[in-house]
């Protein structure tokens, strides 16, 4: 078999900045070893987030140009509802400027104290919204989900027993609706299966429960169901994603994920009384029905990514590049969540550095060390980014420590990818030299945005 290669070929660039090591440790000191608030700008390569990353197509570019910026029943809605229709299968198609819009959207009709919200794992802003409402954010994970160095095909699974035993326990009528999150993302990017996804539907449509896909990584997750689950080798993407929303009830997205786009989301829906709830805060929040915060040319460009995306030529790309950069990172015996993920790789910041206690956080010194040895940036997803105080102040930590590695969708090419690998492993091969973190200033909510850090 030959080389995998990009499916594009390059039609315009952005020239990214170097930096000196002296120069990158003054400004992590100035960003209080944040990386979110480094400047883009003193970024090389930047790996924090596969979200609104995305390099957009010509095709997609002409419909900005195309775009339809009538306040009311623009055509370039029609298109976007269109086309997420025929995809989802759902009637109501509701426009959000961005995933969590949605998440708000939907908690805010649904949720409320008294109530909880089963997930595989819930991402960040989408436990924040649950728990804003007052509801219970419940993360239900496999055994094997749990386990960073198990490979498996379908880690990214719901806890299906575990599901039950949270329906026995606080009654179906507490439970508004169940999640299931597509890929995994906090759970290392892996896949769930579609038996998975039949099974949950099964145990809900017993006790009147919905299911909601949040669909952010689809198609990723539909080319892993492709690639992995028996019987679905020789259906194409499309019928494959098409089959996941089939078993939902409706669906968040964030179109800065999978619809290759720089902005946008949507709430999708069948239930009709729910809709027009979703729709009328739309109005207060977002903007009107047809436009939801968005520009007549973003839902262009959704409309049009969301094509794109399941093309399999752009799909074995994507896959394979991520999985390029695990398997180098694997034979370096770099630890990581095995196997790759879809849209990201994701090392073991516990195994890392196994010399810096959670309550130090692990996963910051290996960030800090990725910018300050290569100017690479990417995000701890452990205990800064989830961690919670106990009555007595002390920290109470997530399973995983993490460290994310995600990957831009159609912005890198393999160079920068071999680049990363090499910063990757000299980081690696210094480890000892790592020091943990302190917190000196949080938010109550979300704090990893806005946390600054010591040195300890
Ligand atoms: N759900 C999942 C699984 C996500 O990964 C994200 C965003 C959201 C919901 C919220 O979408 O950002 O459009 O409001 N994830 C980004 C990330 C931010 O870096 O993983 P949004």
């Amino acid at each position: 078999m030959k080389t995998i290669i990009e499916p594009f070929k390059i039609k315009s660039v952005e020239p990214i900045r170097f930096t000196t090591k002296e120069e990158r440790e003054q400004i992590l000191k100035n960003a209080f070893y944040n990386p979110f608030l480094i400047h883009a700008d003193d970024v090389l390569i930047d790996l924090l987030t596969d979200s609104g990353t995305a390099a957009m197509s010509a095709k997609q570019w002409a419909g900005m140009m195309e775009g339809d910026e009538a306040y009311a029943g623009s055509r370039s809605y029609f298109r976007f509802e269109k086309t997420i229709r025929a995809l989802t299968g759902f009637e109501h198609i509701i426009p959000t400027h961005q995933g969590r819009a949605a998440e708000k959207i939907l908690f805010t009709i649904t949720g409320g104290k008294g109530k909880y919200i089963p997930n595989n794992t819930h991402f960040d802003t989408t436990r924040a919204n649950v728990e804003f409402t007052g509801a219970e954010a419940v993360d239900l994970p496999t055994e094997e989900g749990k386990k960073p160095e198990l490979i498996a095909d379908f880690k990214g699974n719901i806890n299906i027993e575990g599901l039950r035993a949270l329906i026995e326990r606080v009654g179906a009528e507490n439970i508004p609706l169940c999640m299931i999150t597509v890929t995994n993302n906090s759970g290392g990017g892996q896949p769930v299966s579609m038996a998975n996804i039949r099974e949950t539907k099964k145990l809900l449509r017993r006790y009147n429960i919905p299911l909601f896909l949040d669909a952010c990584r689809f198609a990723e997750n539909a080319y892993f169901i492709k690639k992995r689950e028996p019987g679905y080798a020789d259906k194409s993407v499309r019928e494959i994603a098409r089959e996941m929303f089939s078993y939902a009830d409706g669906c968040t997205m964030s179109a800065k994920k999978d619809a290759l786009v720089n902005m946008g989301g949507f709430l999708a829906l069948t239930d009709g009384a729910l809709a027009s709830k979703a729709r009328n805060l739309l109005i207060v929040t977002e903007g009107f029905t047809t436009y939801g915060g968005l520009a007549g040319r973003d839902l262009e460009a959704i409309a049009q990514g969301l094509d794109e995306v399941l093309d399999e030529h752009y799909l074995t790309y994507r896959i394979r590049s991520v999985g390029y950069l695990g398997e180098r990172l694997a034979s370096a015996r770099v630890p990581m969540v095995q196997p790759p993920g879809g849209h990201a790789i994701y090392l073991d910041a516990k195994r890392f550095a196994d010399h810096i206690p959670p309550d130090r956080y692990p996963g910051q010194a290996i960030v800090c060390a990725l910018y300050r040895v290569g100017g690479i940036r990417t995000v701890e997803i452990g205990s800064v980014m989830f961690g919670k105080y106990d009555s007595t102040g002390k920290l109470m930590s997530p399973p995983m420590e993490l460290v994310r590695l995600a990957i831009p969708r159609r912005v890198y090419t393999q160079s920068h990818i071999d680049y990363v690998i090499e910063v990757v492993q000299e980081v690696y091969a210094r480890r000892n030299e790592l020091r943990g973190f302190r917190i000196v200033e949080e938010a109550p909510v979300l704090r990893h945005f806005t946390a600054k850090f010591e040195m300890k």
